[in-house]
């Protein structure tokens, strides 16, 4: 497998800015992986996406796509990226068709405009000004222009952010469906389900630098207990049990307890993915 993004040292400043928001970070992105970066709001994930994309060239460090150095790259590179922005850009006073025939004129290779249309169900309403779509198909849209030149990487940022659970599961199967296919995904999200349920690897961007780059399974792992808590109702109320998972097969008290008690739920005591965030961060989710 190949590195697609290796990033060494980046550091970035905005020209209006006392300070770097950019502080030093190190991390690969590696071809066929969903990367996702989290962090609280402020803490530079937008920026680092508009690095890696080529729309910030003044920051300091190295920055090597598929080997080569990114500052070297043609515009090229832009056929070969998707991206969807934090705030969906389009234009109002054109239908969603019209925009998305407009974006993929961009392109050498294109896809197939309608199937994506479809598959977000937003077809049916393609020729239906951007201006008059509510936020959520708004987004989807943006996430429908991200893929009309058949990218090699996708870049999203914040993608499912005001997508209601059917349309959000439609993307991340969408997601989940390109990386299948040998796609690489660079993530930014607040949403730690989506973390959990696409990403291969996570980093934290915590204060302008990163912390904590692992596999959600590890982190959920660091970060648990090793116990298992088991819920049990015991004259009409709930009751519960917790036991050490070390041993938990030779455990007595365990055993009598699956057998004579009604069990409601056994849960291994793994952290949840916002309880990792909280103590990587320090910042409750949003
Ligand atoms: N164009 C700009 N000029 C100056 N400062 C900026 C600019 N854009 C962002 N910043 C600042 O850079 C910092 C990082 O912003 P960025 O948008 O990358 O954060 P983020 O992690 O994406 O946050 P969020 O989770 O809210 O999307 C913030 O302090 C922000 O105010
Ligand atoms: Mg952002």
């Amino acid at each position: 497998m190949g590195v697609a993004f290796k990033v060494e040292d980046l550091r970035f400043r905005y020209p209006s800015s006392k300070e770097d928001t950019i502080k030093g970070i190190t991390f690969d992105v590696l071809e066929g992986e969903v990367f996702g970066l989290l962090g609280p709001s402020g803490a530079g994930k937008s920026t680092t996406q508009k690095i890696l994309i080529k729309l910030l060239d003044d920051y300091t460090g190295s920055i090597e796509y598929f080997g080569k150095n990114l500052k070297s790259l043609d515009n090229s590179f832009y056929e070969e990226i998707g991206v969807g922005f934090e705030v969906p850009v389009h234009f109002s006073k054109l239908t969603a068709l019209e925009n998305m025939k407009f974006f993929s004129g961009f392109y050498r290779q294109t896809v197939d405009i309608q199937g994506l249309m479809e598959r977000v169900g937003l077809w049916e309403y393609r020729d239906v000004k951007v201006g008059e779509y509510s936020k959520g198909m708004k987004v989807r849209l943006n996430f429908v222009r991200a893929l009309l030149n058949k990218p090699r990487v996708l870049f999203l940022d914040e993608v499912t952010n005001g997508v209601d659970p059917k349309n959000a599961r439609i993307i991340k199967d969408m997601i989940a469906e390109f990386r299948a296919k040998g796609g690489t995904v660079f993530l930014t999200t607040h949403l730690m389900n989506d973390v959990e349920e696409l990403c291969d690897r996570i980093a934290f961007c915590v204060n302008s630098r990163l912390v904590e780059i692992s596999t959600p399974r590890d982190l959920k792992l660091q970060y648990g207990k090793r116990e298992v808590k088991v819920e049990y109702r015991k004259n009409g109320a709930i009751a519960s049990a917790v036991f050490p998972l070390d041993g938990i097969g030779f455990n007595d008290a365990f055993q009598r307890l699956l057998q004579t008690e009604e069990i409601e739920t056994i849960h291994t005591g793994e952290s949840s993915m916002e309880e990792i965030f909280i103590l990587v961060t320090g910042v409750e989710v949003k």
